[in-house]
């Protein structure tokens, strides 16, 4: 059994989906005990609280360049094997990359290489995806290196764009069509695979 944590910013919606998996026996070769926040502020705290998952608060804002040492320090004191980060809007520097290599998961809002990297986060990616007019979007999930939205890919799920989408409506359908899905699903293969 993997000791999973997942790193959060946000709603948390897909934390959600992966504490949903584990109740339905999708996520089964590890098991989320720990759930960080680099934002005191977010809804994903209280879903982990709900779920009884161990919730800390890492934040960037008051850390500033402490900020990652003191990330480090929580996952090692919480001897994590597996990261997942989920709706996690902060850039991880080399160092953290490779402190962990192999062992941090991504999802991201598009098919990667379109729409990603740097500046590309959350609504923007949806935003872009409308604006440049393609007709299939989705997600990715990947191994996370030391390049924004470079690592090996694990996983992908396109999704259709509609007439009359709106950055909004768009990034609904991505979760549910894919986000949802595929973050599980990547978890677990890389539970039982390393
Ligand atoms: C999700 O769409 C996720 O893919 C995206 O932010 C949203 C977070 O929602 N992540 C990124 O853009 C990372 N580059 P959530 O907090 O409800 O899971």
């Amino acid at each position: 059994m993997k000791n999973i944590s997942v790193l959060v910013s946000g709603g948390g919606t897909n934390l959600q989906a992966l504490i949903d998996a584990q109740n339905n026996g999708i996520i089964k070769s590890g098991k989320i005990n720990l759930v960080v926040s680099n934002n005191p502020d977010a809804f994903a705290l209280g879903r982990a609280e709900k779920a009884d998952i161990k919730a800390l608060v890492c934040n960037k804002k008051e850390l500033g360049t402490d900020f990652e040492d003191t990330l480090i320090k929580i996952l090692e004191d919480n001897n994590t094997d597996i990261i997942v980060l989920a709706g996690f809007m902060c850039i991880l520097s080399e160092k953290f990359t490779s402190h962990f290599a192999n062992r941090i998961i991504n999802v991201h809002p598009s098919l990667i290489p379109s729409f990603c990297g740097k500046g590309f986060y959350g609504l923007r990616v949806h935003e872009a995806a409308l604006e440049y007019g393609v007709k299939v979007t989705g997600a990715t999930v990947h191994f996370v290196n030391e390049i924004p939205d470079g690592g090996k890919i694990i996983m992908q799920k396109s999704v259709e764009i509609k007439d009359g989408d709106t950055p909004e409506i768009l990034q609904k359908r991505v979760m549910e069509e894919a986000e949802w899905k595929i973050l599980p699903l990547s978890l677990e293969k890389v539970c039982s695979e390393n």
